[in-house]
């Protein structure tokens, strides 16, 4: 187990590039189970998550072969005799995300209950409900989802809440599905865009994604693809202007989609930070005071969820009042006890946050208890006074390519090191 030690109190300054996106790159390799032939991936990023994903793609059979940088090739698996193995699928939340691609194409899934962060308690009853209106059987046993169909058919599906998972999984099961499938109120969300444009990519025929409705004509087969490029990161970008910010630093992002990333551009703007805008690149930087902001996570185009944390260090000390309310996942405040050793003023009631900005954080001794709480901290550690010791960032590398050497790039004091040297 690795720490990371962090002397805060140096601006970020320089020039990062922003690595393919997790979320996408988890959807995609998932998806890549429906191609009739080989697929070539690119910009995905090298972090634990897609790892998990990538051994258990092998463990349905298909090839998976990385060919230098961030590119991956894949040969699906023309039968399933396997399911996926029990001790990855139990990593990773994202393993449900192959439930939908199982079914349509072998009519037949077993998957353990997925594990993942502990922010929450993510229920999966929206991806059964599509699953069962399109045909299939599904049921829980011993900690396992088992879901059989004969061939799914195409209906309409209302998901009560847009989820991201479940419209991912509804949608990647259409694909394949006798007649058309549609889905109303779904996640807009960059990724599931971007795993559309994926799936079609294969020879599917998904219209609407990026919008309220995504309609699916099923086709019989799905092909290969030559090659396919993931977005960036939305969120790692992020977790950059924060820290940028923090630091009072000026740090230009390279391999960045503006458009993904307004909802915190307006937010960090709100603040009092400056931000200029090029084509696929943004430069951020925080001069004058900044000024406390109330944010409501939501739904995609709205705040998002996995930027709460970053902004609720950086909030920590602006001075004044933050509020944070937090709409999508109920247990995701486990950061405050740790902002709050490091000198943070925030107090929580249900899921509101209410922070007073406080003069300066300093360092302590604190723990990641999940992956965003975990960048949130090292944005914390960045800004104090003094040194900051994190553990358990295992959940830190499950998202973030060599956080700490891009950081240490723009001058950040970082270093990961032996837990207990
Ligand atoms: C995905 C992202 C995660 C992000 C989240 C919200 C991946 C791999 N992960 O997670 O980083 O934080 O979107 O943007 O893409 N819900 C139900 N029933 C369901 C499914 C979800 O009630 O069947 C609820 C969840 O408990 C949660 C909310 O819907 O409160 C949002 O969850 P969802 O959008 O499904 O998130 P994930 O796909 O798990």
């Amino acid at each position: 187990m690795r720490k990371l030690v962090i002397v805060g109190g140096q601006p970020l300054k320089g020039r990062v590039r922003i690595s393919g996106a997790k979320n996408a790159a988890l959807a995609v390799l998932s998806a890549s189970v429906l191609a009739g032939e080989a697929v070539v991936v690119e910009n995905i990023p090298d972090i634990n998550d897609v790892r998990v994903m990538v051994d258990l793609i092998k463990s349905l059979g298909a090839g998976v072969a990385w060919q230098g940088g961030d590119s991956v090739r894949i040969r699906p698996p023309a039968t399933v005799g396997s399911m996926p193995a029990y001790h990855l699928a139990k990593k990773l939340r994202a393993s449900n995300l192959l439930l939908g691609p199982l079914l349509a194409k072998f009519g037949r899934a077993e998957i353990p209950l997925p594990g993942g962060c502990n922010i929450g308690v993510r229920p999966m009853d929206l991806h059964f409900k599509g699953f069962a209106e399109m045909g299939a059987e599904i049921r829980l046993e011993k900690g396992c989802i088992r879901a059989h169909c004969k061939k799914l058919r195409g209906t309409r599906i209302y998901l009560d809440f847009p989820s991201v998972g479940a419209t991912e999984n509804i949608m990647m099961a259409a694909t394949l599905a006798k007649g058309k499938t549609v889905i109303e109120n779904v996640a807009k969300e960059p990724e599931v865009v971007d795993l559309a444009n994926f799936l079609n990519c294969l020879g599917a025929r998904v219209r609407g994604a990026g919008t309220d409705i995504i309609k699916v004509e099923g086709v019989p087969s799905l092909e290969g693809c030559r090659r396919y490029t993931v977005i960036p990161d939305r969120i790692e970008a992020g977790t950059f202007m924060v820290a940028a910010v923090a630091t009072r630093g000026d740090v230009e992002l390279e391999n960045v989609i503006l458009r993904h990333l307004e909802p915190l551009r307006a937010k960090l703007g709100e603040a009092g930070a400056e931000i200029f805008e090029g084509e696929d690149r943004l430069r951020v930087t925080a001069r004058g005071e900044l000024r406390p902001i109330d944010i409501k996570t939501l739904p995609y185009p709205g705040f998002p969820t996995d930027m709460q944390s970053q902004m609720m260090a950086l909030l920590s000390t602006v001075p004044g009042t933050s509020l944070i309310t937090e709409n999508i996942f109920e247990n995701r405040f486990q950061v405050v006890d740790e902002l709050k050793r490091m000198g943070a003023r925030i107090k929580v009631e249900g899921r509101l946050a209410v922070i007073e900005g406080t003069d300066h954080l300093h360092g302590t001794q604190v723990k990641a208890t999940d992956l965003r709480a975990g960048a949130a901290l090292v944005v914390a550690g960045l800004m104090a006074r003094g040194t900051t010791e994190i553990t358990n960032t295992s959940y830190i590398y499950r998202g973030y390519h060599e956080l700490d050497k891009k950081l240490k790039a723009l001058g950040a004091d970082i270093s990961s090191v032996e837990n207990g040297a």
